[in-house]
């Protein structure tokens, strides 16, 4: 997408460094697997989370929705998310989950640019081409 806001190399840096840190904290001892996520809203502010794994595998949280879900709480639901890194601490690629980008597709704007590790290095894209055709509903 060409209209994609400026995101320097140095803004990149600083969310993909705030992922990190935050996957640190990150419980999981069940995959091993531990993941940190940094949101960067319209505002400049910056929330993060990590994955927290239960027992009851299925209620395990990923680090995405852990950030989404505490900027909300913090804040409330105003503002949009300009950029986003997600990372983890086992050297493999992680893109977003399926779940993950639905949840984050309501808060993000369409040409917010996702950087996550990837295949071949760190991959960085505008949303809307790791989610095309996101489900809507209009509010009533
Ligand atoms: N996980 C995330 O935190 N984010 C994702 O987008 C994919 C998966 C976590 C969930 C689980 O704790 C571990 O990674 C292995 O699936």
């Amino acid at each position: 997408m060409s209209d994609s806001p400026p995101l320097t190399g140095d803004t990149r840096e600083q969310l993909q460094s705030a992922a990190r840190k935050a996957a640190e904290n990150a419980y999981a001892p069940y995959s091993g697997f531990r993941v940190g996520a940094a949101l960067l809203f319209d505002d400049g502010f910056i929330s993060t989370g990590c994955n927290v794994e239960n027992v009851s595998y299925g209620l395990t949280i990923c680090a995405e929705r852990t950030a989404l879900f505490s900027a909300i709480a913090q804040r409330g639901p105003a503002h949009k998310i300009v950029a986003i890194a997600v990372t983890n601490l086992n050297a493999a690629p992680s893109p977003p989950c399926g779940a993950c980008r639905q949840v984050l597709a309501e808060f993000a704007a369409p040409n917010a640019i996702i950087s996550f590790p990837g295949d071949n290095g760190l991959e960085q894209r505008p949303f809307a081409e790791i989610f095309p055709f996101a489900f809507h509903l209009d509010p009533k």
